[in-house]
């Protein structure tokens, strides 16, 4: 069965960590590079959790260090939800790979030239690396499947009442990405906040025993204490929904929308608004089997055996 080849470019982060364990056990993925970006954490620690993350999972294909900061606006942080070292939590295997001589644009490009098929990217922080590889290299926009990214939220915001984190670091980059024509699969928080994983399912993944499944119910607790404080019942998984939406569509429930991104505006900086009043330009998922989720994610920890380092 081809695989459909793919590139992880995210800023982890706890949920984009659970991300790229849940596309490293899919029969239905090849991961050909994982490209950091800078959100959750600084570059230089997203670059660093990238690589004890692929060290961890098992992932071998190169992973190269993303920019420093979005296209036009300073350098944003989650401190508060993903700790000062951005996947605070579980102790982790220091990296046992050297970082690719490639920044994330050339080995993005990179990949899409060598590939002989087009690649899917797998966007779960800030779009920045993938504007600037649309901006860098056009001539490769038809190597590029599709892009199916977490972020945004037609109803509402999670950073501020308008805006979700991911767009609102980088709305330049986001509007890039919305205006491109490259189809796109757009898991908001409109989904997002759907995908609970509760503390009952923490402890059906811990239960699975083995190392990974450790460090996953460890990065679901550090994750959901923030949102705990806030009232949720459960941690909103947000990134790995960008990862099911390849894997298990069949959990998701989606509309095909025409998505535009706010770039100006004092208060709605960064909103991304959904309508049908112009051709749709992503397929907006809404809704999620929740269970079928959790299950999910059991069922890809116990993929990994004691000796996956
Ligand atoms: O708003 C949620 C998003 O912001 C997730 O991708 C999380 O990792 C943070 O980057
Ligand atoms: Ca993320």
């Amino acid at each position: 069965m081809n695989r459909i080849p793919v590139i992880l470019d995210g800023d982890p982060g706890h949920d984009d960590a659970i991300a790229w364990m849940l596309a490293a056990v899919s029969p239905l993925l090849e991961i050909r590079a994982v490209t950091s970006v800078c959100g959750n954490q600084t570059i230089e620690k997203t670059t660093y959790n990238a690589m004890r993350i692929c060290t961890l999972l098992g992932i071998t294909c190169p992973i190269a260090m993303g920019k420093p900061a979005p296209l036009m606006a300073p350098p944003m942080n989650a401190p508060s939800v993903h700790g000062q070292s951005g996947l605070d939590g579980p102790k982790l295997p220091e990296p046992a790979m050297e970082l690719c001589e490639l920044r994330s644009v050339e080995l993005m490009a990179q990949v899409l030239r060598e590939s002989e098929t087009p690649v899917t990217i797998v966007a779960t922080g800030p779009q920045t690396n993938v504007a600037a590889l649309l901006l860098a290299h056009p001539e490769l926009k038809p190597k590029i499947r599709q892009i199916s990214f977490m972020g945004g939220g037609i109803a509402h915001g999670n950073w501020t009442p308008a805006a979700e984190f991911n767009i609102l670091v980088d709305p330049e980059a986001a509007d890039i990405v919305m205006r491109s024509g490259i189809p796109l699969i757009m898991s908001g928080l409109d989904v997002t906040e759907k995908a609970l994983i509760y503390p009952a399912d923490f402890e059906r993944v811990r239960a699975v025993g083995n190392e990974v499944a450790r460090v996953v119910a460890d990065w679901l607790e550090f994750f959901y204490e923030f949102h705990r404080r806030l009232g949720y019942p459960g941690a909103p998984l947000h990134d790995p929904v960008a990862v099911v939406s390849l894997i298990r569509p069949d959990l998701l429930i989606s509309k095909d929308l025409c998505v535009e991104v706010e770039t100006k505006g004092e208060y709605c900086r960064g909103a991304t608004i959904g309508h049908d009043r112009a051709p749709a330009n992503a397929r907006v998922n809404l809704g999620i089997d929740r269970d079928g989720f959790a299950a999910l994610l059991v069922e890809a920890v116990a993929a990994f055996g004691e000796e996956k380092r």
